[in-house]
């Protein structure tokens, strides 16, 4: 017979290989605008999960709401949501329904930080002009190819003394220990092979290449950590 301690151990067993499904449910309510939607209606407010869904473009709101609703439960319960009962309708207050408001957690998410301007689109089309751009665990997603279309975008939207500054893991073939931080990279990297079609994982080489082929003059790797680089790619040599 199962003791407690054990159904705990097991489901936190469980809940480790289906961790990814909390970050791509925060995702996605970052990319619907959910956690700017409730924010936007006032300090402490609540909303249906009906509400929100009036204020995201869809064509069917109905399902809609209720996808939405399960996103907020999971999100609910790891503490980024706090749930209110309030009546569904006017009519009848036996029937209850739940508003989702912002916990202390999600504030932090909700892009409101001064200075800084968010801008839509699509980094394969355009990137707005600027001195430097920071790509962090953005290229891991992709192939070859698609990095290149990316740091050409880059490489557009830069002045000549500009860099793009990336943040990755990088393996390191010759050192493949077994450190907590080695066996992580080389996790995200079956991620990245499963998940992404032709994501992965790169060396400093790998980087390097990926840059001189598409123009930039210059490589610069600064390790953090064993694995966790910041990267530089010069758009002409710095004297
Ligand atoms: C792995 S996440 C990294 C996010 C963030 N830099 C970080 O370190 O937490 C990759 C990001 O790329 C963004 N992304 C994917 N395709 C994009 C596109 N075509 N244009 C702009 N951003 C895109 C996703 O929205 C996501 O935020």
């Amino acid at each position: 017979m199962e003791t407690k301690g054990s159904l705990e151990n097991h489901i936190s067993a469980l809940d480790i290989g289906n961790s990814l499904c909390i970050q791509m449910t925060l995702n996605t309510a970052i990319e619907l605008d959910v956690l700017n939607i409730i924010a936007k209606s006032g300090p402490g407010a609540h909303l249906s999960s009906k509400e929100i869904v009036s204020q995201i473009p869809t064509t069917n709101p109905i399902s809609a709401a209720k996808n939405l609703e399960r996103i907020l439960n999971l999100l609910s319960v790891n503490s980024f949501l706090s749930i209110s009962l309030r009546p569904a309708t006017a009519n009848d207050k036996t029937v209850q329904e739940k508003a989702y408001g912002l916990t202390k957690n999600a504030l932090c998410l909700a892009p409101k930080y001064q200075g800084v301007k968010h801008v839509k689109g699509d980094m394969f089309k355009s990137i707005p002009k600027t001195q430097s751009i920071m790509l962090k665990e953005v290229l891991h997603n992709w192939d070859d190819e698609h990095c290149k279309k990316i740091l050409r975008k880059c490489w557009e939207a830069l002045p000549n003394t500009g860099k793009v500054i990336v943040v990755e893991y990088v393996i390191m073939p010759q050192e493949l220990k077994n450190t907590p931080e080695i066996v992580h990279s080389l996790t995200v990297d079956i991620m990245m092979m499963t998940l992404y079609n032709g994501g992965k994982q790169r060396t400093t080489d790998d980087f390097d290449n990926l840059a001189k082929s598409v123009g930039f003059i210059e490589t610069k790797i600064f390790p953090i950590t064993h694995v966790t680089c910041v990267i530089e790619f010069l758009k002409r040599n710095m004297v």
